[in-house]
C-alpha cells in the first residue's frame, strides 16, 4: 500500500457517522481532510438548496482547492436520510425527488466539479457511495427509493470511470447495514432484529469501514477501476 501522508481528501457528509469516521481515518493516515457538509465542515454545503446546480458546485470546489491545493482524493458521503422524519411519512414521490436531489445530483455536479481541482501530477480518485441492495433490490418503497438512487450512482460512477480514466480512477462504495444516526435512533429490541437478519449477526461499524475506505484509498493504482465494493459482511452474497 502506498502512503497517504499529505494528500488531500474531499469529504461530503463529512459530518455524518461515515463522514466522521472517514474523516478520523483519514487523518490518521495523514491526510489532509477538507470537510464539506451542513454540519461539522469547513465548506458548508446543501445539495437539498434549490439554488443549489453546477456552478455553485464549480465554485466551492474552486474555493476549497484554492485553499489545501489539488485533490489527491475525493469521497462523496452526503447521502439523503428518508428513512427518519420528517421525510419518512412524506409522499413518496417527495420522497424521490428529495434522494435524488441530494444523493445522485449532489455525487454527480460534484464528481464533475472536482475533476479540473483533481492533482495532476498523481493519480486522484474519487469513491462516491450506494448501497450494496441497489442492483439487488429489495422490497417495499424505501427498497425501491434507495435502490433506485443508489443503483444511479453506480451506473454514473462506471460512467465516469470510463470518461476520466485511467488516469483519474472513480469506485463504489456499497454498504450494508452501518450502524449510523439512523440505526442509532431505533429502540434496542428493532436493532437486535435488524442484526440477527445480518450475515455476520452484527451492525458494520463506521469505523471498521472507515479503515477499509482508507486503505482502499492507499492501494496502487491500475488495479480497480468503475468496481463496486461490497462492505455488508456478505449480506447480498445470496444463498443459504
Ligand atoms: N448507514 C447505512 O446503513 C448505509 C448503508 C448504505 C449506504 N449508506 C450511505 O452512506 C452515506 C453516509 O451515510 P451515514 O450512514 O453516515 O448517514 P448519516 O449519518 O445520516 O450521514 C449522512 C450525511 O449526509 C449529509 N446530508 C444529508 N442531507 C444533505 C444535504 N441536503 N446536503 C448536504 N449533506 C446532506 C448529512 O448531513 P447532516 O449531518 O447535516 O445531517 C450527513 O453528513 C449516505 O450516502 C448513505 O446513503 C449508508
Amino acid at each position: 500500500m502506498g502512503s497517504l501522508q499529505g494528500q488531500v481528501l474531499g469529504v461530503t457528509g463529512a459530518g455524518g457517522g461515515l463522514g466522521q469516521a472517514l474523516t478520523a481515518a483519514a487523518a490518521a493516515a495523514g491526510m489532509q481532510v477538507v470537510r464539506f457538509g451542513r454540519r461539522d465542515a469547513d465548506y458548508a454545503l446543501d445539495l437539498a438548496d434549490p439554488a443549489w446546480g453546477e456552478a455553485e458546485a464549480a465554485a466551492l470546489v474552486a474555493a476549497a482547492a484554492a485553499r489545501a491545493g489539488p485533490f489527491d482524493a475525493w469521497v462523496n458521503l452526503a447521502g439523503a436520510d428518508i428513512l427518519s422524519e420528517p421525510w419518512r411519512s412524506r409522499p413518496y414521490a417527495d420522497r424521490l425527488e428529495y434522494l435524488w436531489r441530494v444523493d445522485v445530483r449532489g455525487t454527480m455536479l460534484l464528481s464533475r466539479a472536482v475533476l479540473p481541482h483533481l492533482n495532476p501530477r498523481g493519480r486522484p480518485q474519487i469513491l462516491n457511495v450506494a448501497w450494496d441492495r441497489a442492483c439487488t433490490g429489495m422490497a417495499g418503497p424505501f427498497g425501491e427509493l434507495y435502490a433506485a438512487a443508489k443503483a444511479a450512482i453506480i451506473g454514473f460512477s462506471r460512467s465516469l470511470a470510463l470518461s476520466v480514466g485511467p488516469r483519474v480512477r472513480v469506485n463504489v462504495l456499497a454498504p450494508g447495514w452501518v450502524r449510523t444516526r439512523w440505526a442509532d435512533s431505533l429502540p434496542e429490541a428493532r436493532r437486535r432484529a435488524l442484526a440477527a437478519r445480518m450475515r455476520a449477526g452484527r451492525w458494520q461499524e463506521p469505523a471498521d469501514l472507515a479503515a477499509v475506505i482508507v486503505a482502499l484509498l492507499a492501494m496502487p493504482p491500475d488495479v480497480f477501476q468503475g468496481q463496486v465494493f461490497y462492505l455488508d459482511g456478505g449480506d447480498v452474497l445470496g444463498g443459504g
